[in-house]
């Protein structure tokens, strides 16, 4: 629990050695540019003007870098703004409120944690604390999740359903952008979603430090709101890029088994979580992922239209989550496994 970054970080000076990162891994001190390319999708255009336009956008985004944003979500800004200042609220709460949940064992359902999955075998920590747990269906779940703050579990409840319902109407419109079968992206495919809650505090030097190293999402897709405070950068022909922040905007990005489902059409971008000096951040992740027994492979309709071979042999995600854990997290060598070389 004394490893807990908010427990200690306020009163040290300069970073500690252990989260030093080496050169080739850290921000540095060069000015990052912003990602202009990151289009931003308002998505009521779906509803009230040119579906197929927005689909068109989607898919553009999800072929040129797998990010984007959407804005006229439908999800209620009063319920953003609420999940926003509980989930400050539970960072911030004395150590004696979150002991019970804080939990070095990776396979705790609901788990706070600092730095990555694996804090005692790292090199280097990552300056970050997060909660993690399960969401979907709610009421199997809910009575895991912290009871403080007292409104937590209504409000986060209700945040995580409708950012899941945001999250599958995204994947219908891509389901109906590549032409695949309505409902491909069933309970199979989507039916476990998990919620990231992560705190960065501020940092004595943000040029050395890491929040989050590059990765890839393993997962289907990722929706993440960051507030209005900048941190999270794409790499993008090589070059890191900041993601801007925008009123009740999400940001949105594709995980790998997409890349797959789409023989290889759509990017799963690496991406990083940089920290500043001044002000904590804290985002908010909601992850839709496949079941473990759940068939992952290049999407058949996709590959009798295109008249192509499939890139990817089928797998199940369970073998995808083993090479992952085999590979620590490098999502690359980890599609290589399931390449068909040729
Ligand atoms: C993640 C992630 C970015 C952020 O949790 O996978 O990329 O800015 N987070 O917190
Ligand atoms: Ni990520």
């Amino acid at each position: 629990m004394e490893n807990l970054l908010s427990s200690w970080c306020s009163t040290v000076k300069s970073l500690p050695q252990n989260y030093v990162f080496p050169e080739d891994e850290r921000p540095g001190k060069q000015i990052v540019p912003i990602f202009k390319n990151c289009p931003v999708i308002d998505l009521e255009k779906a509803v009230s003007g040119d579906r197929n336009n927005v689909i068109q956008q989607i898919l553009q985004a999800c072929q040129d870098s797998g990010f984007f944003q959407v804005i006229n979500h439908r999800v209620c800004e009063d319920l953003i703004d609420d999940t926003m200042e509980i989930i400050k609220e539970f960072f911030n709460m004395p150590n004696e409120d979150k002991a019970s949940l804080y939990s070095l064992d990776p396979h705790k359902s609901c788990r706070l944690y600092t730095s990555s999955f694996d804090y005692a075998r790292e090199p280097i920590h990552l300056w970050r604390d997060s909660l993690k747990h399960p969401c979907h269906p709610l009421d199997k779940f809910v009575d895991l999740w912290p009871q403080k703050p007292s409104k937590y579990r209504d409000v986060v409840g209700k945040y995580t359903v409708e950012v899941r319902n945001l999250s599958l109407k995204l994947l219908e419109m891509i389901c109906e952008g590549l032409k695949l079968k309505s409902g491909y992206f069933g309970d199979e495919l989507t039916g476990i979603q998990m919620l990231t809650l992560n705190h960065y505090p501020p940092c004595p030097d943000p040029s050395l430090a890491m929040g989050i190293s590059k990765h890839r999402d393993p997962n289907i897709i990722t929706v993440l709101y960051q507030g209005n405070m900048c941190g999270l950068q794409v790499l993008k022909d090589g070059q890191w890029f900041m993601v801007e922040t925008f009123p009740n905007a999400f940001v949105v990005n594709l995980g790998q088994q997409l890349k797959v489902i789409s023989n290889g059409k759509f990017e799963s971008a690496e991406h990083r979580a940089v920290t500043n000096s001044k002000e904590a951040r804290y985002t908010i992740a909601s992850f839709i992922n496949p079941r473990n027994d759940a068939f992952i492979e290049p999407a058949k309709e996709l590959l009798e239209k295109d008249d192509c071979c499939p890139l990817y042999r089928a797998f199940s995600y369970r073998e995808f989550h083993d090479a992952f854990e085999e590979h620590r997290g490098e999502g690359e060598a980890t599609l290589e496994v399931f390449k068909i070389k040729g």
